[in-house]
């Protein structure tokens, strides 16, 4: 659909090393079903691409809305329009998508980005706002989640009572507040540019909004997460960077990445992850025999007794 030379083509997408706009331009009108951004966020970073990340306000929120407005064009009655950014740039440019798409979500990416700064909250959370083409998503498939529990004993950190029975053995509803995203550190991807988002947020996103041979639109490709995260779940891509190096050396080594998805895959829609169900039994407090779950071990006491921890709240280890 796009005429441009791909710099790169693999079974499922294509990536574009040109500017999003002159490939969105060519990308048809109503044929793609997740669009998906993380744009730069014009803190006057410094990009392998050497964009100017530092333009005057009118001048960045208006270059937003220019691909936005190609990205609503895009998008499939029913389909998905999602944008990553800091609050600060994600309330004008909600207001800007309102008019044209349907409202959603405020999700709140619980991930801290920066230092304290001296008189003001400590930014915490990225927003991300999920917004879809018509009434309804045509596409809505949320991941549950497992109970939060303690990193140490894997004891629940919230008191389920009486009903533990009525729980779903797949884990509990996904809210608009996502605290398991873990920022992108492992030291297998030092290497890898630091504005990655993490694969699970990706794999979250993907899952929720799309189906397999769905198609995934992202302007801003940076290490690439959007197109292994589609790839690797058969979901057909394309995408657009001003510089893929790192986009192309991921894709040669596939391998970290189908190995870390299989471990976020193995460990979602249940109740309890395989780390918190290991703390319980080495703490010596293993499963209410009340919690509807396969691999259950005999109970003995359930909830979390630890003191707080002062390194901040529980993160899953994905
Ligand atoms: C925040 S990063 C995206 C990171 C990506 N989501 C990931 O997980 O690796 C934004 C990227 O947009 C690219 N970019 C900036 N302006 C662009 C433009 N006009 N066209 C295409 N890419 C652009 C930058 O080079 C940068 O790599």
């Amino acid at each position: 659909m796009v005429t441009m030379i791909p710099i790169l083509t693999t079974n499922a997408g294509q990536l574009f090393q040109a500017d999003c706009l002159k490939v969105l331009a060519e990308v048809e009108s109503s044929t793609v079903d997740l669009a998906f951004a993380d744009p730069p966020f014009n803190l006057g970073k410094e990009y392998t691409s050497k964009i100017n990340d530092a333009l005057a306000e009118e001048h960045y929120l208006a270059w937003c809305e220019s691909w936005l407005d190609e990205m609503v064009r895009v998008l499939k009655p029913g389909g998905t329009l999602m944008l990553w950014n800091l609050p600060k740039w994600n309330i004008p440019l909600g207001e800007f998508l309102r008019k044209r798409l349907t409202f959603r979500n405020w999700i709140s990416v619980d991930i801290k980005y920066s230092l304290p700064i001296s008189g003001r909250l400590y930014p915490s959370h990225y927003s991300l706002l999920y917004y879809v083409k018509g009434p309804k998503p045509a596409i809505f498939h949320p991941d549950r989640l497992p109970i939060a529990c303690c990193r140490h004993c894997g004891g629940e950190l919230k008191d389920y009572g009486g009903y533990k029975n009525k729980m779903n053995p797949a884990g509990v509803n996904i809210s608009d507040v996502w605290t398991d995203i873990p920022p992108v550190r492992h030291a297998k991807y030092k290497k890898r540019d630091a504005n990655a988002l993490s694969l699970k947020l990706m794999d979250r996103i993907i899952s929720m909004t799309t189906d397999p041979g769905s198609l995934v639109l992202d302007p801003f490709g940076g290490s690439g997460t959007t197109y292994v995260a589609a790839e690797l779940a058969g979901r057909r891509w394309v995408g657009s960077e001003l510089e893929c190096s790192s986009i192309i050396e991921r894709f040669d080594a596939l391998g970290d990445d189908r190995e870390h998805l299989d471990e976020i895959w193995s460990q979602k829609n249940k109740l309890f992850t395989d780390a918190d169900l290991k703390r319980r039994a080495k703490s010596g407090k293993p499963l209410s025999l009340d919690y509807r779950i396969d691999d259950r071990v005999e109970i003995e006491q359930d909830s979390c007794n630890c003191k707080p921890s002062t390194k901040g709240p529980a993160q899953h280890a994905l």
